[in-house]
Protein backbone atom coordinates (compact mmCIF):
# COMPACT_ATOMS: atom_id res chain seq x y z
CA UNK A 1 0.00 0.00 0.00
CA UNK A 2 1.56 3.19 -1.02
CA UNK A 3 0.89 5.54 2.55
CA UNK A 4 0.08 8.61 1.54
CA UNK A 5 -0.92 8.41 -1.64
CA UNK A 6 -4.84 8.99 -0.94
CA UNK A 7 -4.08 11.81 1.47
CA UNK A 8 -2.85 14.42 -0.28
CA UNK A 9 0.63 13.57 0.39
CA UNK A 10 3.33 14.83 -2.14
CA UNK A 11 5.99 12.27 -1.31
CA UNK A 12 4.00 9.28 -0.26
CA UNK A 13 6.36 6.09 0.80
CA UNK A 14 6.73 3.49 -1.71
CA UNK A 15 8.08 0.18 -0.57
CA UNK A 16 10.08 -3.03 -2.64
CA UNK A 17 11.17 -6.23 -2.36
CA UNK A 18 13.90 -8.12 -4.39
CA UNK A 19 14.40 -11.73 -5.46
CA UNK A 20 17.74 -12.60 -6.64
CA UNK A 21 20.20 -10.16 -5.72
CA UNK A 22 22.02 -12.38 -2.58
CA UNK A 23 25.67 -12.06 -1.83
CA UNK A 24 28.31 -12.38 -4.78
CA UNK A 25 25.57 -10.73 -7.38
CA UNK A 26 25.81 -8.56 -10.02
CA UNK A 27 22.26 -6.84 -10.57
CA UNK A 28 20.60 -6.80 -7.59
CA UNK A 29 23.30 -4.41 -6.35
CA UNK A 30 22.90 -1.97 -9.43
CA UNK A 31 18.82 -2.22 -8.91
CA UNK A 32 19.25 -1.58 -5.04
CA UNK A 33 21.56 1.71 -5.83
CA UNK A 34 19.76 2.91 -8.73
CA UNK A 35 16.61 2.67 -6.60
CA UNK A 36 18.25 4.79 -3.34
CA UNK A 37 19.45 7.35 -6.07
CA UNK A 38 16.13 9.10 -5.67
CA UNK A 39 15.02 8.15 -2.16
CA UNK A 40 11.69 7.27 -3.34
CA UNK A 41 11.45 3.70 -2.34
CA UNK A 42 12.27 1.78 0.25
CA UNK A 43 13.91 -2.01 0.27
CA UNK A 44 11.75 -4.11 3.16
CA UNK A 45 11.61 -8.05 1.85
CA UNK A 46 13.33 -9.99 0.46
CA UNK A 47 14.46 -13.57 -0.69
CA UNK A 48 17.84 -12.94 -2.25
CA UNK A 49 18.60 -16.50 -2.59
CA UNK A 50 17.86 -20.28 -3.05
CA UNK A 51 19.96 -20.51 0.09
CA UNK A 52 17.81 -19.74 3.03
CA UNK A 53 21.15 -18.81 4.93
CA UNK A 54 22.26 -16.35 2.31
CA UNK A 55 19.02 -14.68 2.12
CA UNK A 56 19.65 -14.27 5.80
CA UNK A 57 22.89 -12.95 5.48
CA UNK A 58 21.93 -10.26 2.74
CA UNK A 59 18.74 -9.45 4.81
CA UNK A 60 21.09 -8.54 7.84
CA UNK A 61 23.40 -6.63 5.99
CA UNK A 62 20.57 -4.40 4.32
CA UNK A 63 18.52 -3.98 7.85
CA UNK A 64 15.82 -5.91 6.54
CA UNK A 65 13.23 -7.33 9.41
CA UNK A 66 13.83 -10.78 9.65
CA UNK A 67 10.25 -11.58 9.30
CA UNK A 68 10.24 -10.29 5.97
CA UNK A 69 13.28 -12.51 4.82
CA UNK A 70 11.91 -15.36 2.73
CA UNK A 71 13.21 -18.90 2.03
CA UNK A 72 11.08 -18.76 -1.44
CA UNK A 73 9.60 -16.00 -3.54
CA UNK A 74 6.47 -18.22 -4.09
CA UNK A 75 5.97 -17.61 0.01
CA UNK A 76 7.05 -13.95 -0.15
CA UNK A 77 4.11 -13.13 -3.10
CA UNK A 78 1.79 -14.70 -0.62
CA UNK A 79 2.55 -13.30 2.87
CA UNK A 80 3.35 -9.55 1.35
CA UNK A 81 0.24 -9.53 -0.36
CA UNK A 82 -1.76 -10.55 2.86
CA UNK A 83 -0.01 -7.71 4.82
CA UNK A 84 -1.59 -4.19 4.97
CA UNK A 85 1.80 -2.88 4.68
CA UNK A 86 2.74 -5.42 1.69
CA UNK A 87 5.44 -4.08 -0.66
CA UNK A 88 4.32 -1.83 -4.01
CA UNK A 89 6.66 -3.92 -6.06
CA UNK A 90 9.30 -6.13 -6.55
CA UNK A 91 12.31 -6.15 -8.44
CA UNK A 92 13.58 -9.35 -10.18
CA UNK A 93 16.87 -9.76 -10.58
CA UNK A 94 17.39 -13.77 -10.57
CA UNK A 95 18.53 -16.26 -14.15
CA UNK A 96 16.49 -15.59 -16.96
CA UNK A 97 14.78 -18.72 -16.68
CA UNK A 98 13.24 -17.96 -13.26
CA UNK A 99 11.86 -14.62 -14.24
CA UNK A 100 8.35 -16.17 -15.80
CA UNK A 101 7.40 -18.23 -12.83
CA UNK A 102 8.71 -15.35 -9.92
CA UNK A 103 7.10 -12.53 -11.67
CA UNK A 104 3.49 -14.55 -12.41
CA UNK A 105 3.61 -15.29 -8.36
CA UNK A 106 3.74 -11.74 -7.79
CA UNK A 107 1.47 -10.30 -10.32
CA UNK A 108 -1.42 -13.22 -9.61
CA UNK A 109 -0.94 -11.86 -6.19
CA UNK A 110 -1.61 -7.88 -7.14
CA UNK A 111 1.91 -6.81 -6.72
CA UNK A 112 3.60 -4.39 -9.19
CA UNK A 113 6.71 -6.06 -11.25
CA UNK A 114 10.04 -5.29 -12.49
CA UNK A 115 11.44 -7.86 -13.86
CA UNK A 116 15.14 -7.48 -15.70
CA UNK A 117 15.81 -8.65 -19.52
CA UNK A 118 15.38 -10.84 -20.98
CA UNK A 119 12.15 -11.12 -19.63
CA UNK A 120 11.73 -14.56 -19.62
CA UNK A 121 12.88 -17.44 -22.00
CA UNK A 122 9.67 -17.99 -24.03
CA UNK A 123 7.92 -15.23 -26.13
CA UNK A 124 4.49 -16.91 -24.99
CA UNK A 125 5.32 -16.90 -21.83
CA UNK A 126 6.55 -13.33 -22.17
CA UNK A 127 3.26 -12.49 -23.55
CA UNK A 128 1.11 -13.72 -20.87
CA UNK A 129 3.41 -11.89 -18.11
CA UNK A 130 2.14 -8.55 -20.17
CA UNK A 131 -1.64 -9.76 -20.46
CA UNK A 132 -1.56 -10.73 -16.80
CA UNK A 133 -0.31 -7.45 -15.44
CA UNK A 134 -2.87 -5.41 -17.80
CA UNK A 135 -5.70 -7.73 -16.62
CA UNK A 136 -4.77 -7.18 -13.05
CA UNK A 137 -4.33 -3.42 -13.48
CA UNK A 138 -0.83 -3.48 -12.21
CA UNK A 139 2.70 -1.42 -14.04
CA UNK A 140 5.41 -3.79 -15.02
CA UNK A 141 8.44 -2.61 -16.29
CA UNK A 142 11.80 -4.62 -17.75
CA UNK A 143 15.06 -2.96 -17.01
CA UNK A 144 16.15 -2.49 -20.61
CA UNK A 145 18.98 -0.17 -18.99
CA UNK A 146 20.15 1.68 -21.92
CA UNK A 147 16.79 3.43 -22.57
CA UNK A 148 17.17 4.90 -19.21
CA UNK A 149 20.14 7.69 -20.58
CA UNK A 150 18.99 11.36 -21.12
CA UNK A 151 20.94 10.90 -24.47
CA UNK A 152 19.46 8.19 -25.60
CA UNK A 153 16.00 9.81 -25.05
CA UNK A 154 17.16 13.16 -26.76
CA UNK A 155 18.36 11.00 -30.05
CA UNK A 156 14.60 9.26 -29.67
CA UNK A 157 12.99 12.59 -30.07
CA UNK A 158 15.00 14.19 -32.62
CA UNK A 159 14.06 11.25 -34.53
CA UNK A 160 10.67 10.72 -34.35
CA UNK A 161 10.92 14.50 -35.24
CA UNK A 162 12.30 13.60 -38.33
CA UNK A 163 15.09 15.01 -37.89
CA UNK A 164 17.96 13.02 -39.74
CA UNK A 165 15.23 12.64 -42.15
CA UNK A 166 13.78 8.93 -43.31
CA UNK A 167 15.69 6.16 -41.61
CA UNK A 168 18.01 4.29 -43.90
CA UNK A 169 20.42 2.27 -41.78
CA UNK A 170 20.91 1.10 -38.49
CA UNK A 171 24.35 -0.28 -37.53
CA UNK A 172 24.47 -1.80 -33.91
CA UNK A 173 26.73 -3.62 -31.90
CA UNK A 174 27.21 -4.68 -28.55
CA UNK A 175 30.99 -6.59 -28.38
CA UNK A 176 32.28 -7.33 -25.07
CA UNK A 177 35.68 -9.65 -24.18
CA UNK A 178 35.07 -11.33 -20.66
CA UNK A 179 33.72 -15.49 -22.79
CA UNK A 180 36.91 -15.18 -24.59
CA UNK A 181 38.07 -18.00 -22.34
CA UNK A 182 36.03 -20.85 -21.02
CA UNK A 183 35.39 -18.61 -17.75
CA UNK A 184 31.72 -21.17 -17.14
CA UNK A 185 34.41 -23.96 -16.29
CA UNK A 186 35.74 -21.69 -13.52
CA UNK A 187 32.74 -21.82 -11.33
CA UNK A 188 32.50 -17.51 -12.32
CA UNK A 189 28.82 -17.30 -11.03
CA UNK A 190 27.93 -15.06 -14.15
CA UNK A 191 29.58 -17.11 -16.79
CA UNK A 192 28.47 -20.19 -15.65
CA UNK A 193 24.39 -19.81 -15.42
CA UNK A 194 24.85 -17.41 -19.19
CA UNK A 195 26.39 -20.82 -20.38
CA UNK A 196 23.75 -23.10 -19.37
CA UNK A 197 20.95 -23.51 -21.10
CA UNK A 198 18.53 -24.36 -18.37
CA UNK A 199 18.88 -20.88 -16.96
CA UNK A 200 19.75 -19.00 -19.44
CA UNK A 201 17.34 -19.86 -22.31
CA UNK A 202 17.65 -21.18 -25.79
CA UNK A 203 20.86 -18.35 -26.31
CA UNK A 204 23.79 -16.89 -24.35
CA UNK A 205 25.13 -14.02 -26.00
CA UNK A 206 22.51 -13.25 -28.27
CA UNK A 207 19.79 -13.30 -25.03
CA UNK A 208 22.22 -11.84 -23.30
CA UNK A 209 23.60 -8.66 -25.12
CA UNK A 210 22.03 -8.94 -28.39
CA UNK A 211 18.09 -8.13 -26.46
CA UNK A 212 20.21 -4.82 -25.29
CA UNK A 213 20.63 -3.57 -29.43
CA UNK A 214 17.42 -4.95 -30.04
CA UNK A 215 15.75 -2.84 -27.21
CA UNK A 216 17.99 0.25 -27.63
CA UNK A 217 17.35 0.19 -31.33
CA UNK A 218 13.87 0.16 -30.55
CA UNK A 219 13.25 2.48 -28.18
CA UNK A 220 16.08 5.03 -30.45
CA UNK A 221 14.34 4.59 -33.65
CA UNK A 222 10.62 3.70 -33.24
CA UNK A 223 11.78 0.82 -36.20
CA UNK A 224 9.72 -2.18 -36.01
CA UNK A 225 11.69 -5.32 -37.58
CA UNK A 226 9.69 -7.32 -40.38
CA UNK A 227 12.18 -9.92 -41.04
CA UNK A 228 15.77 -11.17 -40.20
CA UNK A 229 18.31 -13.25 -40.93
CA UNK A 230 20.89 -14.15 -37.95
CA UNK A 231 24.10 -16.27 -37.36
CA UNK A 232 24.84 -17.52 -34.18
CA UNK A 233 28.89 -18.48 -34.01
CA UNK A 234 30.15 -20.53 -31.04
CA UNK A 235 33.76 -19.96 -31.10
CA UNK A 236 35.27 -21.19 -27.63
CA UNK A 237 35.08 -25.38 -27.65
CA UNK A 238 32.73 -27.21 -26.04
CA UNK A 239 30.73 -24.02 -24.81
CA UNK A 240 27.04 -24.99 -25.36
CA UNK A 241 25.53 -21.80 -26.70
CA UNK A 242 26.17 -18.80 -28.42
CA UNK A 243 29.15 -16.34 -28.07
CA UNK A 244 28.96 -14.19 -30.70
CA UNK A 245 26.25 -12.84 -33.65
CA UNK A 246 26.04 -11.54 -36.70
CA UNK A 247 22.22 -10.54 -37.27
CA UNK A 248 20.77 -8.20 -40.81
CA UNK A 249 17.39 -6.50 -40.23
CA UNK A 250 14.84 -5.48 -42.97
CA UNK A 251 12.18 -2.91 -40.85
CA UNK A 252 8.79 -1.83 -41.86
CA UNK A 253 8.91 1.19 -44.13
CA UNK A 254 12.45 0.28 -45.89
CA UNK A 255 15.22 0.75 -43.59
CA UNK A 256 17.81 -2.00 -42.98
CA UNK A 257 20.07 -2.90 -40.44
CA UNK A 258 23.25 -5.37 -39.20
CA UNK A 259 23.52 -6.16 -35.03
CA UNK A 260 26.73 -7.69 -33.88
CA UNK A 261 26.90 -8.90 -30.35
CA UNK A 262 30.02 -10.85 -29.01
CA UNK A 263 31.57 -11.82 -25.93
CA UNK A 264 34.86 -13.07 -27.55
CA UNK A 265 35.80 -9.70 -29.16
CA UNK A 266 39.17 -9.21 -27.10
CA UNK A 267 39.71 -5.87 -26.04
CA UNK A 268 36.08 -4.51 -25.64
CA UNK A 269 34.51 -4.03 -22.26
CA UNK A 270 30.65 -2.98 -22.71
CA UNK A 271 30.86 -1.71 -26.28
CA UNK A 272 26.92 -1.28 -26.93
CA UNK A 273 27.22 1.41 -29.91
CA UNK A 274 24.16 2.25 -31.97
CA UNK A 275 24.72 4.29 -35.49
CA UNK A 276 21.56 5.66 -36.82
CA UNK A 277 21.95 6.80 -40.70
CA UNK A 278 18.50 8.78 -41.86
CA UNK A 279 18.26 10.70 -45.46
CA UNK A 280 18.92 13.96 -44.03
CA UNK A 281 21.59 13.09 -40.93
CA UNK A 282 22.82 10.73 -38.53
CA UNK A 283 22.96 9.95 -34.95
CA UNK A 284 25.96 7.76 -33.26
CA UNK A 285 25.42 6.58 -29.63
CA UNK A 286 28.04 4.39 -27.74
CA UNK A 287 27.54 3.56 -24.13
CA UNK A 288 30.94 3.67 -22.93
CA UNK A 289 30.31 7.67 -24.00
CA UNK A 290 27.46 8.23 -22.98
CA UNK A 291 27.25 11.65 -21.65
CA UNK A 292 27.66 12.84 -25.40
CA UNK A 293 25.74 12.02 -28.88
CA UNK A 294 27.80 12.68 -32.26
CA UNK A 295 25.04 14.17 -34.87
CA UNK A 296 25.33 15.04 -38.39
CA UNK A 297 23.77 16.78 -40.80
CA UNK A 298 24.59 16.57 -45.17
CA UNK A 299 26.75 19.35 -45.99
CA UNK A 300 27.55 20.70 -42.54
CA UNK A 301 30.14 20.08 -40.07
CA UNK A 302 29.18 17.09 -37.28
CA UNK A 303 28.92 17.87 -34.06
CA UNK A 304 28.53 16.58 -30.69
CA UNK A 305 25.70 17.12 -28.12
CA UNK A 306 26.67 17.27 -24.66
CA UNK A 307 24.68 16.15 -21.65
CA UNK A 308 24.00 18.59 -19.17
CA UNK A 309 25.22 22.20 -21.48
CA UNK A 310 23.33 21.24 -24.23
CA UNK A 311 19.51 21.26 -23.76
CA UNK A 312 17.73 18.24 -24.25
CA UNK A 313 14.58 17.16 -26.10
CA UNK A 314 11.22 15.08 -24.20
CA UNK A 315 11.89 14.02 -21.16
CA UNK A 316 15.80 14.18 -21.23
CA UNK A 317 16.34 17.56 -19.90
CA UNK A 318 14.65 16.17 -16.41
CA UNK A 319 16.15 13.43 -15.98
CA UNK A 320 19.76 15.30 -16.21
CA UNK A 321 21.51 14.96 -12.96
CA UNK A 322 24.33 16.67 -12.48
CA UNK A 323 26.12 18.83 -14.97
CA UNK A 324 27.96 18.87 -18.05
CA UNK A 325 31.59 17.34 -17.70
CA UNK A 326 30.81 15.38 -14.25
CA UNK A 327 29.94 11.93 -16.28
CA UNK A 328 26.69 10.29 -15.10
CA UNK A 329 26.31 6.89 -16.24
CA UNK A 330 25.13 3.18 -15.95
CA UNK A 331 23.27 3.48 -12.40
CA UNK A 332 21.68 6.97 -13.66
CA UNK A 333 20.31 5.04 -16.09
CA UNK A 334 19.29 2.49 -14.28
CA UNK A 335 17.74 5.32 -11.87
CA UNK A 336 15.53 6.83 -13.97
CA UNK A 337 13.83 4.17 -15.25
CA UNK A 338 13.16 3.50 -11.56
CA UNK A 339 12.28 7.13 -10.60
CA UNK A 340 9.70 7.13 -13.93
CA UNK A 341 8.36 3.86 -12.63
CA UNK A 342 8.00 4.58 -9.21
CA UNK A 343 6.65 8.23 -9.99
CA UNK A 344 4.16 6.07 -12.08
CA UNK A 345 3.15 3.97 -9.16
CA UNK A 346 2.44 7.07 -6.99
CA UNK A 347 0.37 8.75 -9.58
CA UNK A 348 -1.63 5.59 -10.00
CA UNK A 349 -2.49 4.95 -6.93
CA UNK A 350 -3.75 8.76 -6.08
CA UNK A 351 -6.13 7.88 -8.95
CA UNK A 352 -4.83 10.17 -11.82
CA UNK A 353 -5.38 9.02 -15.38
CA UNK A 354 -1.12 8.16 -16.43
CA UNK A 355 -0.23 9.85 -19.69
CA UNK A 356 2.24 8.22 -22.12
CA UNK A 357 5.32 10.57 -20.36
CA UNK A 358 4.52 8.85 -17.06
CA UNK A 359 4.91 5.47 -18.70
CA UNK A 360 8.32 5.96 -20.75
CA UNK A 361 9.85 2.64 -18.89
CA UNK A 362 10.50 -0.69 -21.28
CA UNK A 363 6.90 -2.42 -20.96
CA UNK A 364 6.26 -6.45 -21.04
CA UNK A 365 5.44 -5.52 -24.40
CA UNK A 366 8.93 -4.62 -25.40
CA UNK A 367 9.79 -7.63 -23.31
CA UNK A 368 8.19 -10.08 -25.30
CA UNK A 369 9.06 -8.33 -28.32
CA UNK A 370 12.72 -8.92 -26.76
CA UNK A 371 12.20 -12.79 -26.19
CA UNK A 372 10.34 -13.22 -29.75
CA UNK A 373 13.89 -11.76 -31.76
CA UNK A 374 16.30 -13.96 -29.09
CA UNK A 375 13.51 -16.81 -30.79
CA UNK A 376 13.91 -15.41 -34.40
CA UNK A 377 17.79 -15.11 -34.40
CA UNK A 378 18.25 -18.97 -33.09
CA UNK A 379 15.75 -20.28 -35.33
CA UNK A 380 16.97 -18.69 -38.39
CA UNK A 381 20.60 -19.55 -37.14
CA UNK A 382 19.53 -23.12 -37.16
CA UNK A 383 18.20 -22.99 -40.98
CA UNK A 384 21.37 -21.33 -42.22
CA UNK A 385 20.42 -17.60 -41.85
CA UNK A 386 17.84 -18.02 -43.40
CA UNK A 387 14.92 -14.90 -43.36
CA UNK A 388 12.48 -15.07 -41.73
CA UNK A 389 9.25 -13.21 -40.88
CA UNK A 390 9.14 -11.33 -37.70
N1 LIG B 1 19.83 -4.77 -17.41
C1 LIG B 1 21.10 -5.08 -17.43
O1 LIG B 1 21.93 -4.29 -17.86
C2 LIG B 1 21.56 -6.39 -16.87
C3 LIG B 1 22.90 -6.59 -16.55
C4 LIG B 1 23.27 -7.81 -15.97
C5 LIG B 1 22.32 -8.79 -15.76
N2 LIG B 1 21.02 -8.58 -16.13
C6 LIG B 1 20.00 -9.61 -15.93
O2 LIG B 1 19.81 -9.77 -14.53
C7 LIG B 1 19.54 -11.12 -14.21
C8 LIG B 1 20.54 -11.60 -13.15
O3 LIG B 1 21.84 -11.52 -13.66
P1 LIG B 1 23.12 -11.41 -12.69
O4 LIG B 1 24.28 -11.24 -13.58
O5 LIG B 1 22.88 -10.44 -11.62
O6 LIG B 1 23.13 -12.88 -12.09
P2 LIG B 1 23.82 -13.33 -10.72
O7 LIG B 1 24.11 -14.78 -10.89
O8 LIG B 1 24.92 -12.42 -10.37
O9 LIG B 1 22.66 -13.14 -9.64
C9 LIG B 1 21.50 -13.92 -9.60
C10 LIG B 1 20.99 -13.98 -8.18
O10 LIG B 1 19.72 -14.64 -8.16
C11 LIG B 1 19.68 -15.57 -7.06
N3 LIG B 1 18.64 -16.56 -7.35
C12 LIG B 1 18.59 -17.48 -8.35
N4 LIG B 1 17.43 -18.14 -8.30
C13 LIG B 1 16.71 -17.63 -7.27
C14 LIG B 1 15.43 -17.89 -6.72
N5 LIG B 1 14.64 -18.83 -7.24
N6 LIG B 1 15.04 -17.17 -5.65
C15 LIG B 1 15.83 -16.23 -5.09
N7 LIG B 1 17.06 -15.92 -5.59
C16 LIG B 1 17.49 -16.62 -6.66
C17 LIG B 1 21.11 -16.09 -7.01
O11 LIG B 1 21.37 -16.68 -5.76
C18 LIG B 1 21.87 -14.79 -7.21
O12 LIG B 1 21.95 -14.08 -5.99
C19 LIG B 1 19.62 -11.88 -15.51
O13 LIG B 1 18.35 -12.07 -16.05
C20 LIG B 1 20.43 -10.98 -16.43
O14 LIG B 1 20.12 -11.12 -17.80
C21 LIG B 1 20.64 -7.40 -16.66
Amino acid sequence: MIEGSKTGKTNPIVTYGMVGGGEGAFIGDVHRHAIAFDGKARLVAGSFSRSMSKTLSTGEELHIDKDRLYETYAEMAAAEAARDDGIDFVAVVTPNASHYAISKAFLEKGINVVCDKPLTTDSGQAEELAELAKKNNLLFAVTYTYSGYPTVKHARAMIAAGEIGDIRFVNAEYPQEWLAEKLEDSGQKQASWRSDPAQSGISNCVGDIGSHIENTVSYMTGLKIKRLSARLDTFVENRILDDNATIMLDYEGGAKGVYWSSQIAVGHDNGLAVRVYGSKGSIRWRQEDPNYLEVAFLDKPAMKISRGRDTLKYRAESLVRVPAGHPEGYFEAFANIYKTYIDALVKKASGAELTEDDLDFPTPEAGATGVKFIEKCVESSKKDAAWLEF
